[in-house]
């Protein structure tokens, strides 16, 4: 019993030196995203989320990389996010055309914007290009299966591949001065926008899904990994990558967007029953929503309420931004799920009950 005390006694007193710490954290308002003067490159920059952050990025002072396939659509992006830029002088902007699904591409673009960069590789690649195509399981084709893998998948694990490659060469492999003194560089960011279809099953997405549910997986592994090299950097000033590298993963739910337009084309009605009353958000309301969580050091990035909810209750292994809010975000969350999650799986049961369900002939 008195032993019992005593460790509940240390339990609690441990929580509550973690919540100070946290809140105290939460309560410094230091900048963990700092992008004024730093060059970004934005996949699917051209439209929808993309422009959103290309926009929000020129306005606080970031140099703009936007890679799209379609050229004149790149053209009227560009000078759109140039009309926001903080220094009008001193910014710039750059088009490059590429299909991000190819891996060369991928290496291509980041050479393209080295060079352009003044042999400096990007400071933040934000691996944005993705194209949802909701439909049934049972009725969507394998080609489909397979290339919505590609686009949504493959696209950010190759510019991932390629860049981590880049940032974590030795820094001082072509020419060093021979001088002992390493600048201390502000770490490169590596950002996913996944979706918040990888937190909850919903009827229709399939084809969509894994693809997002597997860029989680992919960033939360990643940010295990690169712990290693920002520590051998520590130890290895001289030999070791010049910055290090944090990687994080932006969350959206619903995006008024191009993309959008073109979901609701082969969306099937049960989705749509199961999304009714879920928020809709504009490109700029979830740019600003993804880069608040980055300078706020954000790893997992929600972007409106029900996307938080959605990310508390499924947290499992992934970083916490935040220790206390996210603990007791996951404890409501958890006893709320008890009414939610069985109401999802009889609004479905209920659509088949009543309606005609194209069945494989
Ligand atoms: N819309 C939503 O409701 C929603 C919700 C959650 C998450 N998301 C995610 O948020 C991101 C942006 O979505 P969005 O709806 O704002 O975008 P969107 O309107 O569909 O625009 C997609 C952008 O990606 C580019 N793109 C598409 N395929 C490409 C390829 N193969 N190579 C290079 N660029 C390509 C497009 O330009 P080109 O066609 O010219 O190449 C365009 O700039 C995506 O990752 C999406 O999965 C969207
Ligand atoms: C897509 O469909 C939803 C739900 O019907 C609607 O609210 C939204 O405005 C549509 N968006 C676009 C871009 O067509």
């Amino acid at each position: 019993m008195a032993l019992g005390l005593y460790w509940a006694t240390a339990c609690l007193a441990a929580f509550i030196a973690v919540l100070t710490l946290d809140i105290s954290r939460f309560f410094s308002r230091k900048n963990h995203f700092d992008v004024d003067g730093k060059t970004v490159v934005i996949t699917g920059g051209s439209q929808g989320l993309g422009r959103g952050l290309a926009r929000l990025l020129s306005s606080k002072g970031a140099n703009v990389v936007i890679v799209a396939r379609d050229q004149p659509k790149i053209d009227i992006a560009l000078k759109y996010t140039a009309s926001a830029a903080k220094s009008p002088q001193s910014q710039r902007f750059h088009g490059i055309s590429a299909d991000v699904r190819s891996p060369e591409e991928n290496t291509r673009l980041l050479e393209e914007v080295t060079r352009w960069n003044d042999g400096q590789p990007p400071d933040i690649v934000w691996a944005n290009a993705g194209s949802s195509h909701p439909a049934l399981f049972i009725d969507t084709t394998l080609e489909t299966l397979r290339s919505q893998m590609d686009i949504n998948y493959w696209a950010a694990t190759y510019l991932a591949h390629a860049t981590l490659r880049l940032w974590l060469k030795p820094s001082s492999t072509p020419s060093n001065t021979g001088s002992s003194y390493v600048k201390p560089a502000q770490p490169r960011h590596f950002i996913i926008t996944g979706s918040s279809t990888c937190f909850v099953g919903v009827a229709g997405y399939a084809p969509y899904s894994p693809a997002k549910s597997a860029l989680r997986s992919l960033a939360d592994t990643l940010r295990s990994e690169l712990n290693l090299y920002n520590g051998y950097r520590r130890a290895n000033p001289q030999q070791g990558p010049v910055a290090d590298v944090k990687v994080h993963c932006v969350v959206p739910g619903t995006i008024q967007s191009p993309g959008l337009a073109q979901e609701n084309l082969s969306k099937h009605p049960v989705t749509r029953v199961l999304e009714e009353g879920d928020p809709i958000q504009t490109e700029d309301e979830v740019a600003a929503a993804a880069v608040k969580g980055l300078e706020r050091d954000g790893y997992l990035i929600t972007t409106q309420w029900l996307g938080h909810a959605m990310r508390a209750g499924t947290l499992g292994g992934s970083p916490r931004n935040n220790w206390l809010f996210d603990t007791v975000s996951a404890w409501v969350v958890n006893v709320a799920w008890l009414y939610i999650g069985p109401d999802m799986e009889g609004k479905v049961f209920k659509y088949g009950k009543s309606n005609e369900v194209k069945l494989p002939s």
